[in-house]
């Protein structure tokens, strides 16, 4: 049955895919965003809506009749005036606004191990959002993902992008540490899936593959055909490096809170695979694009 259903983000990544998804089972789809007049490639099919998170009276306005909000929003870092602590607010203005104007379902996108007294900002506030919304009294699902690969990813794209230009790849540590990459588009099934359900639900969408980080290295400069030596650096020179480079992209590549959560082995599950597709797999379809340019963070959210 045709519903309406709001999604945070559906131009950006991971709500791009969840929005096609929607659309192609006949939903009525608006968006909320922080930039409403971006390039929308959905057409008229998709109106959008801006946050109003310092309104929430318009907020409410805006998800009257809505069935069930699909929420990704959140920060990857602080920068500027833009904190974790902001986003923690701001997305508890968002649930209650969805619970005033009536909404069924949300459906929120988290991260694995999401830890209430964990020092990572990152993880700690996640934590926190999903307890508000399990004390909401709405029906929820929350999907906690690790890294996200597709071809609007970040990390796994920016990667690549270093291993075909440089012939050196510096390694934090080492690169024993774990994840266990999720494709966008299984991702997006399973917060679909999750959707249509009516039970409270918490569930990690984690891919059917862990890589050590040095593994995964390895398989994405086998991909994209470079030769670079994987070297083994102190994480923190790795971050320093990391901000020279920032330097020359205009961009914040990596922070310190990014490089602790990714040696902490918190970007798996201990339950099981929950998406299908590999990374190795997709890296070998689209071998011609990963890494061909560089993806900002910054020009992504905050300098347009
Ligand atoms: N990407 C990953 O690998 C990954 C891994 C694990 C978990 N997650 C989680 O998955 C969810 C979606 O991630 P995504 O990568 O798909 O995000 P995204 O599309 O880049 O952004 C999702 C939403 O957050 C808003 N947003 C992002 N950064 C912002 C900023 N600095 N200031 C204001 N608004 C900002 C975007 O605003 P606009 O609509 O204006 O673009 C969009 O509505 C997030 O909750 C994230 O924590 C992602």
């Amino acid at each position: 049955m045709s519903k309406v259903i709001a999604i945070t983000g559906a131009f950006g990544y991971s709500g791009k895919y969840i929005t096609t998804r929607l659309l192609a089972q006949g939903h009525k789809v608006i968006t909320l965003t922080g930039h409403p007049d971006r390039e929308n490639p959905f057409g008229d099919q998709v109106q959008a809506y801006p946050f109003h998170f310092d309104d929430p009276d318009k907020l409410i306005e805006t998800l009257h009749g809505v069935d069930t909000l699909y929420n990704t929003y959140w920060v990857r870092f602080s920068h500027g005036g833009t904190t974790f602590e902001k986003a923690v607010n701001n997305t508890r203005t968002l649930f209650n606004a969805a619970k005033q104007a009536g909404v069924r379902r949300v459906v929120h996108v988290s991260i694995t191990n999401p830890e209430i007294d964990s020092p990572l900002p990152y993880f700690q506030g996640k934590a926190q959002l999903e307890a508000d919304l399990q004390a909401l009294g709405l029906s929820y699902a929350i999907i906690r993902p690790t890294v996200i690969f597709g071809k609007e990813d970040i990390l796994i794209n920016n990667i690549a992008y270093l291993l075909r230009r440089f012939p050196i790849f510096a390694i934090p540590g080492s690169g024993d540490y774990r994840l266990q990459p999720i494709f966008a588009k299984d991702l997006a099934d399973i917060a679909v899936k999750a959707g249509e359900r009516s039970d409270d639900l918490v569930i990690d969408a984690v891919g059917p593959k862990i890589y050590t980080f040095k593994e995964l290295v390895k398989e994405i400069r086998e991909a994209v055909g470079g030769r670079a030596l994987l070297i083994h650096i102190p994480p923190l020179l790795a971050l320093t490096m990391s901000r020279l480079l920032g330097l020359v992209v205009g961009d914040v590549v990596l922070t310190h809170n990014e490089v602790r959560g990714l040696m902490a082995n918190l970007l798996i599950s201990d339950g099981v695979p929950t998406g299908q597709k590999e990374l190795k797999e997709w890296l070998h379809e689209n071998t011609d694009e990963v890494g061909t340019r560089y993806a900002s963070e910054l020009k992504r959210h905050y300098l347009n």
